[in-house]
């Protein structure tokens, strides 16, 4: 005797419930983290000759600190770099507490990182890639940022801070 009906014994049943539960969860968790949180992986915003974007006179990075765009909204633009000191350009900024401040960061010679404390900041900067990424500064305080690549001997030095005035 058989039966064309198919048996699913109800152990493997629950489980196959449990992975399909488990699937729409996870999927859930990332769109509320992506669209209701923002939270979002950095992507390259734009790609730079390392080898002329600290010199040329038409890059941002050849003058490089904070532009006003409107009140209140700021675009920084940051170097990093190893040649001929492990350092940030500049090394650091003032805002005033509510600000908002587009981060632009690029590298002239070697791979390095930047990582804002308190905060979800925290990119590679890639030579010939420019790595975006906004932040809003909600609280007044002292951010430091630092470089998470290792770049050289000169990496452990390699810090800045944002200054947020009330
Ligand atoms: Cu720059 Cu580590």
């Amino acid at each position: 005797m058989s039966t064309n009906k198919l048996h699913i014994d109800a152990y493997e049943r629950n489980w196959m419930v449990f992975s399909a539960v488990m699937l729409v969860l996870f999927a859930t968790a990332v769109s509320v983290a992506a669209f209701g949180m923002g939270i979002q992986v950095p992507a390259p915003e734009q790609r730079v000759d390392p080898r002329t974007v600290a010199t040329d006179p038409n890059s941002p990075w050849s003058n490089p600190g904070l532009r006003e765009i409107s009140t209140g909204k700021y675009d920084a633009y940051i170097l990093a770099r190893a040649i001929p000191n492990w350092e940030y350009l500049p090394k650091e900024l003032t805002v005033p507490v509510g600000s908002s401040v587009s981060f632009y960061v690029t590298s002239p010679d070697v791979q390095h990182g930047f990582k804002i404390q308190d905060t979800n900041a925290n990119f590679m900067v890639i030579p010939g890639q420019v790595s975006k990424l906004t932040v809003t500064f909600d609280e007044p305080g002292t951010y430091n940022f630092i470089c998470t690549e290792y770049c050289g001997s000169g990496h452990g030095v390699m810090y800045g801070a944002i200054i947020v005035t009330p």
